[in-house]
């Protein structure tokens, strides 16, 4: 995307004090400036409300932010990649694999494969197109400290990959809290486009948010942090067409009879952002089932795939 205004301090009217006081308060990229609200921006850095105003303006303005024709958002469907899961089959049910330009969301109850899925997407990702991938870099948030970088070695090795190489292409992140979860995504705006990276991993997405506003007298201040952290990421993808995929773990619920037992616990609190959601269900031995949900333009039905020692498969491998 071409841009005239590339950092904060190249904004019109915008001085080297406001500048810091953007920057001390985390708005480090024009892009996180450009997706906050004006009072959201205000309060966090003491910037009056008319100006803030003018700063978002301004921001969005740089970044490109306008109404657009049919034909360009055809064009820019049409511009959507996709990474290889491993599975054909599941690559099948995803119409093809992990999109860019998209959060995909998989979720499910402990020991379905979420985290083994990032993990060999953030091998994936690398291979040549050719082969599945998109000759990129992932980032890799970590938000329960379950990141195994021998399973990356072992993932990189059965696919025929020089291991050191695939590891230096995933940068990783333990996130500390759900504060720190928001600011390194900020972070992201400057990292992603400087590294080509194609990929960003958020696993889990909902951990802190849970722990840190539980029960019911929290819930809208829980839900109101998410939607941001959503919507930047929402952002990350569509700006620099990058694939998001994040984890959210559900339980069942054995007091559900009706429907579905797996509802996430606390509520469908990610029911209303856009993207792709796959559901996992355990099945015998290593095997696993996939599902969308709540996605009309995909077909419905199921995916069946394993977790091997190599990484993701399909059963009759
Ligand atoms: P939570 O994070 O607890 O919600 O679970 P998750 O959905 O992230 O599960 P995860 O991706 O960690 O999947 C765990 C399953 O993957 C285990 O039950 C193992 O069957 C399998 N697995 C994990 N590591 C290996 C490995 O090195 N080799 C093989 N063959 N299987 C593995
Ligand atoms: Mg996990």
């Amino acid at each position: 995307m071409p841009q005239k205004v590339k950092s904060i301090t190249d904004l019109p009217g915008i001085g080297p004090s406001t500048a810091s006081k953007l920057m001390d308060a985390g708005y480090t990229t024009l892009e996180a400036i450009a997706v906050a609200t004006p009072q959201e921006l205000a309060a966090s850095t003491g910037i009056p409300l008319s100006t803030a105003q003018k700063i978002i303006r301004a921001a969005r303005e740089a970044l490109d932010i306008r109404f657009k024709t049919a034909k360009e958002i055809k064009e820019e469907r049409l511009s959507i990649r996709k990474i290889t899961t491993g599975s054909r089959n599941l690559d099948g049910l995803l119409g093809g694999g992990v999109e860019t330009r998209t959060i995909t969301e998989f979720f499910g109850e402990f020991g379905t494969g979420k985290t083994q899925i990032c993990h060999q997407l953030s091998v994936n990702v690398q291979l040549p197109q050719d082969r599945g991938g998109l000759e990129a870099k992932a980032v890799y948030i970590d938000t329960e400290g379950t990141f195994r970088w021998e399973r990356i070695e072992s993932m990189a090795r059965a696919l025929g990959l020089d291991p050191d190489k695939v590891m230096e292409n995933i940068f990783y992140i333990r996130v500390i809290n759900s504060d720190h979860q928001i600011a390194v995504v900020d972070e992201l705006f400057k990292l992603v486009p400087e590294h080509n990276i194609k990929l960003v991993i958020v696993d889990s997405i909902m951990g802190y948010f849970r722990a840190e506003y539980p029960g019911r007298e929290n819930l809208a201040i829980r839900q109101q942090k998410l939607n941001k952290h959503l919507h930047q990421l929402m952002r990350l993808a569509e700006i620099y067409d990058v694939a998001v995929v994040i984890t959210n773990q559900v339980m069942a619920r054995p007091d559900v009879f009706y429907g579905d037992p797996t509802q996430p616990v606390g509520g469908h609190v990610l029911y209303h952002a856009p993207g792709i959601r796959v559901q996992l269900r355990k099945s015998r031995g290593n095997k696993r089932i996939a599902r969308i949900v709540d996605a009309p333009h995909l077909p419905e039905g199921e995916a069946v795939f394993v977790i091997t020692e190599w990484g993701i498969r399909d059963p009759e491998e």
